[in-house]
């Protein structure tokens, strides 16, 4: 369970004001805002690496700016990413990235432990004939799951992805789609997808949260959401072809 409590972060001229958030336990939740929103300054606060000014992250319950340092690193090791720009390394192939993850945490590893590990998380992402690659000889939709495949690799509690479709061609995208779907009803972890374009997402999203300008404007079911009477709501709902 992913819970914000009144969370403020100000920069100059941007920021997070009194958001609040519940985002259940194993749900799929979409989280969709303008472009500047900001979707991804939440990410990092609810991944504990940018510190709030004020307010709460509880994540199952604790307050993960109110804990020793051991313990955040603990809490954050639930915690699987994509982000925004995939953050690949272009100087090591799939498998070093997709592995990058346990042997850093585990460096005493087993050679064939980890590459059973990654076989399996390369299979998932129907990658397993390119774990030899760098990763600037794939496609975007390739990197895509390349990061992916690392964000899975540690078996996380809870899986983020931020603008995981972003820049994709629509067959790519749908692809991409499908494969977060197929993961959050195989593995049914709390899957929170941070999107400008929920098109693809709402059919089978449970919950939505929409920000605007740093702040909440809705938190809830997907059904709550579809009669939010509120004009950017709407154009979200209008844009996903649902009136
Ligand atoms: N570390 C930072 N320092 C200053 N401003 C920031 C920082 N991180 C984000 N911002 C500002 O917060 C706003 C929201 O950004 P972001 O969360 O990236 O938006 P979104 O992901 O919704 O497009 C932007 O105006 C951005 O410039
Ligand atoms: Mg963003």
């Amino acid at each position: 369970m992913v819970k914000l409590e009144n969370v403020t972060k100000r920069f100059n001229d941007a920021g997070l004001y009194g958001i609040d958030a519940h985002l259940p336990k194993n749900g799929f939740c979409t989280v969709i805002g303008r472009s500047g929103a900001g979707k991804s300054l939440l990410l990092r606060t609810i991944l504990g690496l940018i510190k709030p000014d004020s307010g709460r992250v509880l994540i199952d319950d604790t307050d993960i700016y109110n804990v020793k340092y051991k313990k955040l690193k603990s809490i954050r090791s639930k915690f699987g990413v994509l982000f925004q720009n995939n953050a690949l390394l272009d100087s090591m192939n799939v498998f070093e990235n997709v592995s990058l993850p346990v042997s850093y945490r585990n460096p005493d590893i087993s050679q064939n432990d980890l590459k059973d590990m990654v076989a399996d998380k390369l299979r998932v992402t129907y990658l397993s004939n390119v774990s030899e690659k760098y990763v600037n000889q794939l496609s975007g939709g390739m990197q895509k799951r390349v990061a992916i495949a690392r964000a899975l690799i540690t078996d996380p509690e809870i899986l983020f992805y931020d603008e995981p479709i972003t820049g994709l061609d629509p067959l790519t995208a749908e692809g991409i789609i499908d494969l977060i779907r197929n993961l959050h009803s195989e593995i049914k972890k709390t899957t929170i997808v941070i999107t400008h374009d929920m098109r693809g997402f709402i059919d089978f999203t449970d919950y939505v949260m929409l920000i605007d300008e740093g702040r909440t404007l809705f938190c809830g079911t997907k059904e709550d959401f579809m009669d939010f009477d509120n004009i950017i709501a709407r154009a979200y709902v209008k844009m996903a072809g649902k009136i």
